[in-house]
């Protein structure tokens, strides 16, 4: 009898630590994970109780999120708990140890237990719990018992979508919040303007959506070797957001907890602007051959507003106070970036006003003008948002910095020491429109590789800070430039993984995050989370990175062969086949004769390939 209970004990054990490895994925990884005895079960009878105070906004959210994961539609009621097991309660606490959007998740065997401060806690815990719900286990409904612990160690956990380069319509934008909310993402930015499409109505300046929001078909043509547009060329590529569009957008997030960021990039990256209004341009230059249509790709000489002309901050003035009305955050990014000067250095009238007001370069130009737009922002009770060249000529006090250079800059220091609040958006770490694997095996993109192993590698807070200016660091935030993602299956490719990675960045303090353990989360629960969720993610992350050295010599080359992933093994042939786990497998470099075909893959122990096969010719280019 004693060996048949402890046979059960055991089975029952090895059940439980099971239970608990296909449960322990969470992303971003809380900051304290401890498993208790006994399971919670859902079942048609599983209750929910919300505080009055969230109820409306809550309310739909769970039940439409509980039924994706657990296929029950379950009762859920307004106030305290009043049954005695068998149900969630979200409990609205005073707890010191629990941060604004932080929780305190409790699972035990009658009930499960979200307590929180705030609104955003009650969600960010509730995210946590849905994916404890183990989808990958068919029919499976029961949550082992546990107690997490869990705060954000930043506010700021950013997602930028240039919607500019190309537009995505409402619906894609509404699809993505769903899922980066489900990561604790808090702030979704949208780079609404840029030189090749005006993305929001403003309904004081119709031209900019009627002409700005449009330009000439040139997608079977490289993007930085497209040529501009003529006036009467018809205009068939692009799209906007109506205010009614945005304000859907911002409900959809608010409930998400996720702050919708309104970008409209000034003074340059301008020209589907300036297109619209052509009075926005120094209208002391001889624009005899200044082409007034919006940008049809990469090159866009011309695209600055002008800064010495009062039209221009009475325009921007209009326009800001339309978009300060419409999005309720107190942050409001006016772009700043990349401003080129060679324009303003043919007018009169700036160099009039530089002399005027002693402006010594065209750098204190720029910031006499970010200057005066900050006014204007201010004016509106906002904290005006400028990327890190607003920091030239006399810098803008009062305003906060978004970092995204980085090498002989060094925003990323001289923004938080100079006193400025900080959001890091390095270009190395968190800018996604990079490729993601080997540069020849995915699609066109810029010519930089940002694999997702360096995405989750990321440091936000430099060593070379204070805590004192470390504080300033707000949090961080990857970016999405759409100049080669014209399709929304493009953007999520970009999108995912990455976003996860720089999800967990954003929220884990660095104590608990763990590259192996993320990439078994990605593979236990996420990836099939996000291929239910039709979520056209990467699987760049198996890819296998060639490196070869062609001795002429001895007409042989050394090859060298590498992958992002831990636990697989990376097999290959020299006779044209495709590999299989039956092939040679690479154990450390090999020399083999010039030329030949090399064809590598990732195999798991099963022996499946995991990603795509690598195939190149081990030849001098
Ligand atoms: C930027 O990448 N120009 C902000």
């Amino acid at each position: 009898m004693n060996r048949v209970l402890v046979f059960l004990s055991i089975i029952l054990l090895s059940i439980t630590v099971k239970a608990q490895e296909y449960t322990n994925t969470f992303v971003p990884q809380p900051e304290s994970v401890n498993f208790t005895f006994g399971d919670f079960n859902f079942n048609s009878e599983t209750q929910i109780f919300i505080p009055s105070k969230y109820y409306a906004d809550l309310k739909p959210i769970i039940s439409s999120q509980l039924a994706k994961e657990t296929g029950f539609n379950l009762l859920i009621n307004k106030g305290k708990a009043k049954v005695k097991s068998n149900y969630i309660l979200f409990q609205k606490v005073k707890d010191p140890s629990i941060s604004p959007e932080g929780y305190q998740l409790e699972v035990s065997i009658s009930k499960i237990i979200i307590r929180a401060k705030d609104y955003a806690g009650m969600f960010n815990g509730f995210q946590t719990l849905r994916q404890a719900i183990p989808i990958h286990i068919k029919g499976l409904n029961s949550i082992p018992g546990m107690e997490i612990s869990d705060n954000p160690r930043f506010g700021w956990r950013g997602l930028m979508l240039d919607v500019s380069r190309h537009f995505q319509p409402k619906d894609f934008i509404l699809k993505q919040i769903d899922v980066v909310s489900s990561y604790k993402i808090n702030k979704f930015h949208l780079h609404l303007t840029d030189d090749q499409g005006w993305r929001i109505e403003i309904k004081k300046y119709p031209n900019l959506t009627k002409k700005g929001a449009w330009r000439a078909d040139r997608g079977n043509i490289p993007w930085w070797e497209r040529k501009a547009a003529t006036a009467n060329e018809t205009k068939t590529i692009g799209g906007f957001y109506t205010q009614e569009d945005i304000k859907e957008i911002i409900e959809y997030a608010r409930v998400r907890n996720v702050e919708i960021i309104p970008e409209i990039d000034v003074p340059g990256h301008s020209k589907a602007l300036v297109a619209s209004y052509p009075e926005l341009f120094c209208s002391d230059i001889d624009t005899s051959n200044v082409n007034f249509e919006v940008a049809t790709g990469g090159k866009a000489p011309n695209n600055t507003v002008c800064p010495a002309s009062e039209f221009t901050y009475e325009f921007l003035e209009d326009v800001i106070e339309e978009i300060a009305a419409l999005f309720p955050s107190k942050y409001l990014h006016i772009g700043g970036d990349e401003c080129s000067k060679k324009d303003w250095k043919k007018s009169a009238m700036c160099a009039a006003l530089m002399e005027e007001n002693g402006l010594k370069d065209y750098e204190e130009l720029q910031s006499y003008f970010i200057q005066r737009i900050h006014k204007i922002v201010e004016k509106q009770n906002k904290t005006m948002i400028g990327w890190d060249e607003v920091l030239s000529g006399n810098g803008v006090k009062g305003a906060t910095i978004m970092a995204w250079r980085r090498g002989k800059q060094q925003p990323q220091l001289q923004a938080p020491r100079q006193g400025y609040p900080t959001i890091m958006t390095s270009y190395i770490y968190s800018y996604i429109s990079q490729v993601q694997g080997p540069r020849f095996m995915e699609p066109e993109g810029p010519k930089v590789v940002l694999p997702l192993s360096k995405v989750y590698s990321h440091e936000p807070i430099p060593s070379e800070l204070t805590k004192e200016e470390a504080s300033l660091v707000l949090g961080n935030q990857t970016c999405l430039w759409a100049e080669f993602t014209p399709t929304k299956e493009h953007c999520e490719y970009m999108l995912y993984p990455r976003t996860l990675a720089s999800a967990e960045v954003s929220w884990s303090q660095p104590e608990v995050k763990n590259w192996e353990r993320f990439q078994k989360a990605l593979e236990i629960s996420h990836f099939k989370r996000l291929d239910r969720d039709n979520i056209n993610y990467a699987k760049s992350m198996y890819s296998v990175y060639p490196a070869f050295a062609v001795n002429e010599l001895r007409n042989e080359a050394i090859v060298y062969l590498d992958t992002e992933t831990v636990g697989y093994d990376i097999y290959y042939t020299l006779d044209g086949t495709d590999p299989t786990s039956k092939s040679k497998k690479y154990t450390g470099n090999f020399t083999t004769t010039a030329k030949q075909l090399l064809k590598a893959g990732l195999f798991n122990k099963e022996g499946k390939l995991l990603g795509a096969i690598t195939e190149i010719r081990l030849k001098i280019n």
